[in-house]
């Protein structure tokens, strides 16, 4: 799986078409579509969450090992998964899960969770690379992570952007990063993350 993919999420119509072939000619082969088009809201009227709880994440698995053995699809994996979960889908899995999309960045390394994913065969796919915007501001505080003055005076060392050194991190540590940006400037500026080298020093 290519290691620096594209997520378009909370992008629409037009703006995804152009920027994915933007994305497309500057090299990006991995899209994470993770919410285009429409899924109904997961909450009832109460604003609960509404969620089936007559069928179990096993038999949710079984029906994608399914899809594996129809020939539909090549791997299956799944999302938000932490330790508890990914063991259990271990123990029942007769296709093992290829990938656990999950946040982490500098400000959420889950350390324990990505290296029990690596340890047992699943790639992490960091989703929310860059710590995310607006959203994360709440739980991360009002400093956003590319605003995070080490991050700053790291790129002001490798004469690299924060985010080039964020992505460069999340692929260091063996992890699969699907920046989001709506900007073609960023879109390059995030792509080059494993060749680029510094003036003065390599990045190894
Ligand atoms: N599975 C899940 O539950 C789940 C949850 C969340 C996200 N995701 C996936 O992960 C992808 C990325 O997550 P995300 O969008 O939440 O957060 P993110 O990629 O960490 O951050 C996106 C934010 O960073 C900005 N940005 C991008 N490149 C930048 C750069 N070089 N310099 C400064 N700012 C930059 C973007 O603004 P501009 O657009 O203005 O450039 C946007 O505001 C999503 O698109 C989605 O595909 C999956």
């Amino acid at each position: 799986m290519p290691v620096v993919g594209l997520g378009v999420w909370r992008m629409e119509g037009k703006e995804i078409r152009d920027l994915v072939i933007n994305a497309l000619n500057l090299g990006y082969r991995h899209f994470d579509c993770a919410g285009v088009g429409r899924t109904g809201s997961a909450l009832d009227e109460d604003g609960v969450l509404e969620i089936d709880t007559t069928i179990s994440l096993e038999t949710t698995w079984h029906a994608r090992e399914e899809l594996v053995s129809m020939g539909l699809v090549r791997s299956i994996g799944n999302s938000n998964y932490d330790i508890c979960l990914t063991r259990d889908c271990l123990a029942y899995s007769k296709v093992k899960p290829a990938v656990n999309q999950t946040e982490t960045h500098p400000y959420f390394q889950r350390e324990s969770l990505v290296k029990f994913c690596q340890k047992h065969g699943i790639c992490v796919t960091a989703h929310t690379p860059l710590g995310g915007a607006v959203a994360n501001s709440e739980w991360f505080g009002s400093v956003s992570c590319l605003d995070d003055p080490v991050l700053k005076n790291l790129a002001e060392k490798y004469k690299k952007t924060a985010a080039q050194v964020v992505l460069r991190w999340g692929i260091k540590r063996n992890t699969v990063v699907i920046p989001k940006t709506s900007k073609l400037e960023r879109l390059k500026e995030n792509f080059p993350v494993l060749t680029l080298s510094s003036p003065k020093r390599t990045w190894t």
